[in-house]
Order: C-alpha cells, then sequence, then structure tokens
C-alpha cells in the first residue's frame, strides 16, 4: 500500500497555488486545505461585525468565537462561516484588500495554524498558503514554492474577472497584488517566504497541467522513500 505524505504549497498571490493544490489533491485523493481562505473568512465577519481590523486582541476574540469550516462538495471546495455558505462571499475585492492586514497579527496567525495543523493530523493534505512549508507543516515531505512575474499574475485575475463576467484594470490588479506581497513578505509573524527546503518553481510560462506534473513527480520521489 502507497504510504501517504503531505504537500505544502507556498508563493505570493495568483501564483496558481490553489488552482494545482486541487488538482494534486484530486489526483492523490488527498484532502485539500485552502488556508488562505480561513484568513480570508475572518475577514469577511471582521468587516460585517465593524471589527478593527488592527485591533489585535479585538481579532483574537472574534476568531474565538467564529468557526470556519471547509467541506468538498461536487462543485469544489465550500467555505463555512458559522454554518453558512461563504465561498463567493470571501473572494470580493473588499476582502481581498483587507485580508493582509488581518493576517499580520501573530496572535490570530497562532490560532489559525492550530486549526490548520488539526485538520491536517492522521491525513494526507494539499495545503496551501503563505507559511505552510515554514510554519503550518515543517515537516512536509514534498514543499513547493511556487512564483510568477507580478505581470502574468495580473493577467490571470484579469482573466478570471473576465470570465465571471467584468473587466478590470490591470494597472491596478498588478499595484493591489504588489501591495499585498508586500505586506504578507514584509510582516514579523511568519512572512510569505520560501523554505530553505522548498522547491521553487517558475509558473511564468508553464501550464496549470505543466506545474501540477512536477509537483506530482516530487510527490511520487518522496512516497518512494518512504516505502524504501
Ligand atoms: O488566492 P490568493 O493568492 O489571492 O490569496 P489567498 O491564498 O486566499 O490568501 C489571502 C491572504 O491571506 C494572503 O494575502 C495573506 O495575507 C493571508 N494568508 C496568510 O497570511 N497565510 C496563509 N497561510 C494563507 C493566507
Ligand atoms: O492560489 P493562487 O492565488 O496562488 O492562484 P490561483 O487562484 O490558483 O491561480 C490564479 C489563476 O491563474 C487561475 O485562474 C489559474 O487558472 C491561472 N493559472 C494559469 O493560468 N497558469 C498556471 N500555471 C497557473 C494558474
Amino acid at each position: 500500500n502507497q504510504r501517504e505524505i503531505a504537500i505544502a504549497i507556498d508563493g505570493p498571490a495568483a501564483a496558481g497555488k490553489s488552482t494545482v493544490a486541487k488538482m494534486v489533491a484530486e489526483r492523490l485523493r488527498y484532502l485539500y486545505i485552502d488556508t488562505g481562505a480561513m484568513y480570508r473568512a475572518l475577514t469577511l465577519k471582521a468587516l460585517r461585525d465593524r471589527v478593527h481590523l488592527e485591533g489585535e486582541s479585538g481579532l483574537v476574540e472574534l476568531l474565538d468565537q467564529t468557526s470556519i469550516a471547509l467541506r468538498q462538495s461536487d462543485n469544489g471546495q465550500v467555505v463555512l462561516l458559522d454554518g453558512l455558505d461563504v465561498t463567493l462571499d470571501i473572494r470580493t475585492n473588499e476582502v481581498t484588500n483587507n485580508v493582509s492586514f488581518i493576517a499580520k497579527h501573530p496572535k490570530v496567525r497562532e490560532e489559525m495554524v492550530r486549526r490548520q495543523q488539526e485538520l491536517a493530523s492522521n491525513r494526507s493534505v494539499v495545503m496551501d498558503g503563505r507559511d505552510i512549508g515554514t510554519h503550518v507543516l515543517p515537516d512536509a515531505e514534498v514543499k513547493i514554492f511556487l512564483v510568477a512575474t507580478v505581470e502574468e499574475r495580473a493577467k490571470r485575475r484579469y482573466e478570471e474577472n473576465l470570465q465571471k463576467g467584468f473587466m478590470s484594470n490591470m494597472e491596478e490588479l498588478k499595484s493591489e497584488i504588489a501591495q499585498r506581497d508586500q505586506i504578507d513578505s514584509e510582516r514579523d509573524a511568519s512572512p510569505l517566504i520560501k523554505a530553505p527546503d522548498a522547491r521553487e518553481i517558475d509558473t511564468t510560462s508553464l501550464t496549470i497541467e505543466q506545474v501540477a506534473e512536477r509537483i506530482l513527480e516530487e510527490a511520487s520521489q518522496a512516497i518512494a522513500q518512504q516505502e524504501r
């Protein structure tokens, strides 16, 4: 029987993490855990409840009273905030442009990491985020760090928005992505950084399938090593 492993996928915004993480999880029949969705769900609740985004203790208190669940459905992953489906609500610009301010608080991260480790315990997972290889799953057998130029990443978001039916401004997208990357990389608490033992893949000129293929190769090597 095949031994199972943990796969950590990190990288900046729109590098392709969630798309390839889902694909890899499906192929291996592992559980996919989108940690960004958890920070987004808390951000949505804080915005709705008008909780101050700069106040760490208020946010920790809010998080303590909040249940965030990730469910797999036939139409993909569903995010439940206190039992209600917020899958689409957490993808608005308002949430996207505020999430990094919430994610920089060390005590908020501590609790999120605790929940993420619990979700991954005794299970084979593909988890994506910013600090998975460095903090959440430091012992993951496969660590991947995806990168792409900011132009390419803005183009991807542009196309995504077009498919959802609205036009966006490329320059605006570029500066929003760059700003979020900067906040995520410069914060003190588990910043966005490549783990020393992670494999970096530049996805700028790769297809989703090519990226998934490379990760699956790493995974099968790691599985083979475990079986030795
Ligand atoms: O999909 P996209 O790259 O736009 O973002 P996401 O993965 O949904 O993450 C949204 C935000 O949550 C990031 O910009 C980070 O501020 C934060 N985040 C984090 O700090 N740590 C994680 N493990 C995952 C997300
Ligand atoms: O999760 P993250 O923010 O890193 O990125 P994503 O939401 O998975 O990917 C952003 C978009 O880029 C998606 O629409 C993917 O289909 C697309 N993509 C691509 O065109 N080529 C790749 N090699 C990877 C992703």
